[in-house]
């Protein structure tokens, strides 16, 4: 294999997220209760992505990632991608959720083919997206409580 072909090998963990996706979202978005959807396009190659939110809120008052699901027609990159970002963002505060990057997803998978490195950015954008639209659906909600 020349430098080249290596550029496009993929690791053991991305093949394994790819084959079997975490939290895919199975047939209709009625059959998963959530709280906030987010929806975002790649403008590197035009691929979707949507992100369902679920949020908890644990004792103290602190809003968590209590479950997700997602969708995509983004590539196989992309769906190992989010496949490992919905395992790293599960139970996560929302604070905390949005600080995973898409660099840590890259890591945790072992590294994406250097040129797929667009396609982690697409499940961690919708996750962001999500999120805040959740805040803003819900700002001042707890005021009137
Ligand atoms: S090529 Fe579009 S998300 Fe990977």
């Amino acid at each position: 294999m020349n430098s080249e072909g290596r550029d496009w090998a993929y690791s053991e963990k991305v093949k394994d997220h790819f084959l079997n996706p975490r939290n895919y979202l199975m047939g209709d978005e009625s059959l998963f209760e959530y709280d906030a959807v987010g929806i975002v396009g790649n403008p590197v190659c035009g691929d979707q992505m949507k992100m369902y939110l679920k949020v908890g809120r644990r004792e103290n008052g602190v809003e968590y990632v209590q479950n997700l699901r997602w969708k995509t027609y983004g590539c196989a990159s992309a769906i190992a991608s989010t496949s490992a970002l919905s395992e790293m963002a599960k139970d996560k505060t929302l604070d905390d959720a949005l600080k995973i990057t898409a660099k840590d997803v890259d890591e945790y998978l072992g590294n994406l083919p250097k040129h797929k490195f667009h396609c982690s950015v697409l499940g961690h954008d919708a996750l962001r997206e999500a999120i805040s639209n959740y805040r803003n659906e819900t700002k001042g909600q707890s005021e009137v409580e």
